[in-house]
């Protein structure tokens, strides 16, 4: 098992295949773009094979696949099907702007994909270019239709709350949640290096529920998980679910069960951490899977009780060195 010196058992790796991407968020992607990595800096499926395998032999059951944008891998299905078959794996979610679903929806579900959540922030077409820089909100859409038509059931959608951009569609997600039996999920805007972050963007989780409760007449949900990061409504009547992600506002490190491994095969601890241990180089250098299950420990050792406070103690300093787009969220 992988434990943290706070007694959090970890058990769900988040693995970022690359840091390209096919569109350009703001408040994801730094404004210069990032430098790109030489090719073989990035692990390749075997090495990627590998590292899972090890942590899967130290419980962690659940890899979620990221970006970058995962889609744009070469051989992304094949990387799916080797985690899927890995044993210990019980589940494989994947995190995807959906732009290139519709190509791979249901390639994914015959590897064995067993989740996909979807990142979309807008359902307005010139917001969607404005947030992107991409005109790909109908792809997006296409992308969802073949998701569910390939099988895959409970989707979720990601929105990053934005005042003053897209803080005035709350009703118009609840609608999409109850259209396509949808659970969304408001994630709280977090400041990540190069962004658009400032404080004048960011909207509290509990501004946007006070709004909801004065349309609806909305009904708390237990958690699924006690590592679920969200926390949801249903509207009486209505299909999906509507969750807030308040990562900013009301942190849930106490209940993280998450590690992270980079393109170039870094551990991360915490998403809101400067810590990272290398697992790469070791591993070219000839380590054995029990070397390399110890870094994983120590890795895991560097894991904070807590990141710090947002609001209070944000440093523009800090949270430039932390970029989104590589860490995969
Ligand atoms: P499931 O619960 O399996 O659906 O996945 P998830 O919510 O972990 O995955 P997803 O990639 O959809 O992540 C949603 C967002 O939650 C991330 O992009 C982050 O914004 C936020 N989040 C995920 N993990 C953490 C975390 O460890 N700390 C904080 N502060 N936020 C997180
Ligand atoms: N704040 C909050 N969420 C973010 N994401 C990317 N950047 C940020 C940010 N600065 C989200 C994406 C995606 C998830 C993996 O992370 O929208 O859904
Ligand atoms: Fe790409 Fe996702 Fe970052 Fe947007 S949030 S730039 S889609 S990785």
């Amino acid at each position: 098992m992988i434990t943290d010196l706070f007694g959090r058992t970890l058990d769900y790796l988040r693995v970022s295949v690359t840091d390209k991407c096919n569109l350009r968020c703001a408040y994801c992607m730094p404004a210069e773009g990032v430098s790109l990595v030489p090719r073989r800096a990035v692990l390749t499926f075997e090495e990627i094979e590998r590292i899972v395998k090890i942590f899967a032999g130290l419980g962690v059951r659940k890899v979620r696949v990221t970006g970058g944008e995962p889609l744009v891998r070469r051989g992304i299905v094949d990387l799916v099907g080797r985690i899927v078959r890995t044993r210990g794996i019980e589940s494989v979610p994947m995190t995807t702007n959906g732009l290139l679903l519709a190509q791979f929806a249901g390639v994914l579900k015959e590897a064995g994909l067993s989740r996909l959540n979807v990142s979309l922030d807008t359902l307005r077409a010139d917001r969607f270019a404005e947030i992107t820089g991409s005109a790909g909100l109908p792809g997006v859409l296409e992308g969802l239709r073949a998701a569910r038509d390939a099988g895959f059931r409970r989707l979720k959608i990601n929105a990053v709350l934005i005042r003053g951009f897209n803080d005035d569609e709350l009703f118009d997600f609840a609608d999409l949640a109850d259209a396509w039996d949808f659970d969304v999920r408001f994630i709280e805007y977090m400041p990540f290096g190069g962004t658009s972050w400032d404080r004048g963007k960011f909207m509290p989780a509990s501004e946007a529920v006070a709004r909801l409760k004065g349309k609806f007449d909305i009904e708390p949900l237990e958690k699924r998980a006690p590592s679920d990061p969200a926390y949801a409504f249903r509207i009486p009547g209505r299909r999906g679910t509507i969750g807030f992600i308040a990562s900013v506002s009301e942190s849930f490190c106490q209940s993280c069960t998450r590690l992270r491994l980079t393109a170039e095969g870094k551990l991360i601890p915490c998403l809101h951490a400067d810590v990272s241990l290398d697992l790469r180089e070791p591993m070219r250098k000839g380590a054995t899977d029990e070397e390399l299950g110890a870094l994983v420990q120590e890795g895991a050792r560097l894991k904070p009780r807590a990141h710090e406070d947002f609001m209070k103690n944000f440093s523009a300093e800090a949270a430039r060195k932390r970029k989104m787009i590589s860490i995969g969220g």
